[in-house]
């Protein structure tokens, strides 16, 4: 009868086993838990760490593209200014308004007047207005000589053109002579007039002052 009794017993740990392998998975030893716990708590520092790292990685990134950014832009900005500043006439240039004015003392055909004035980094004249034309005609002496200044007629376009590519406002100079190909213009001491281009005349060179006022602008 006892022995009835024990068998399902002795069967009791077959079946029972089952069910106590997962309580030696979650609980175990004492030592297992900890060891569990250890592992989470490093796997949650490492995954802190990488997020951390990668963070400041990224931001030194935009960083420095950033710092690489304000480096090409100053350079830009430098190349900007790196334009001769010019803040007084060379000598021998003419100061008129915010330029510097050189009249040639030899002749030529207004294409290499045109030339030279590039050779000396300037331009030739452009005159901008009235006063412009006024004060530049008191820097010539003498009545009989003519000069070239930067207009030309543009054949395509059948108009006067300034040699920065802006055509002639009519109300700014009236030029006495032919409108027609291969005219380019001088001005005299009175006058502004139209002649061929393959004339030979004296010339203005025009260099453009760098404003003073400018460069208060940028350092304030
Ligand atoms: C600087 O100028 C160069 C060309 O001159 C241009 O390719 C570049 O984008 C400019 N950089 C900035 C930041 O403006
Ligand atoms: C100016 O034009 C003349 C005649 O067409 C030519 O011989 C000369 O080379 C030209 N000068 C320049 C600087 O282009
Ligand atoms: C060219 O010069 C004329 C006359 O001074 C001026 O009105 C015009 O704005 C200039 N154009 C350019 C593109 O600088």
């Amino acid at each position: 009868m006892y022995a009835d009794l024990n068998l399902p017993r002795d069967s009791g740990p077959e079946s029972s086993s089952p069910s106590s392998l997962p309580r030696d998975v979650c609980q175990g030893p004492p030592w297992h838990q900890f060891a569990l716990k250890l592992g989470c708590a490093g796997i949650i520092i490492l995954a802190l760490v990488v997020t951390g790292l990668s963070v400041s990685v990224t931001s030194l990134i935009q960083k420095s593209s950033r710092e690489k950014c304000s480096v090409n832009i100053q350079q830009n900005m430098s190349k900007t200014t790196e334009r001769p500043i010019l803040l007084n006439c060379p000598i021998s240039w003419e100061k008129v308004g915010e330029k510097c004015l050189l009249l040639s003392h030899t002749v030529n055909p207004w294409n290499n007047s045109l030339a030279d004035c590039s050779t000396k980094e300037s331009s030739l004249l452009i005159i901008r207005d009235k006063e412009e034309l006024r004060l530049t005609q008191k820097l010539i002496h003498d009545k009989a000589v003519p000069f070239w200044i930067g207009l030309k007629f543009s054949l395509t376009e059948k108009k006067w053109k300034w040699i920065n590519d802006s055509f002639l406002n009519s109300d700014e100079l009236k030029i006495t002579g032919d409108t027609k190909e291969n005219s380019c213009v001088y001005i005299s001491q009175t006058s502004v007039f139209s002649e061929y281009c393959s004339t030979e005349n004296k010339w203005i060179c025009q260099k453009e002052l760098t404003p003073v006022r400018n460069k208060v602008y940028r350092d304030s």
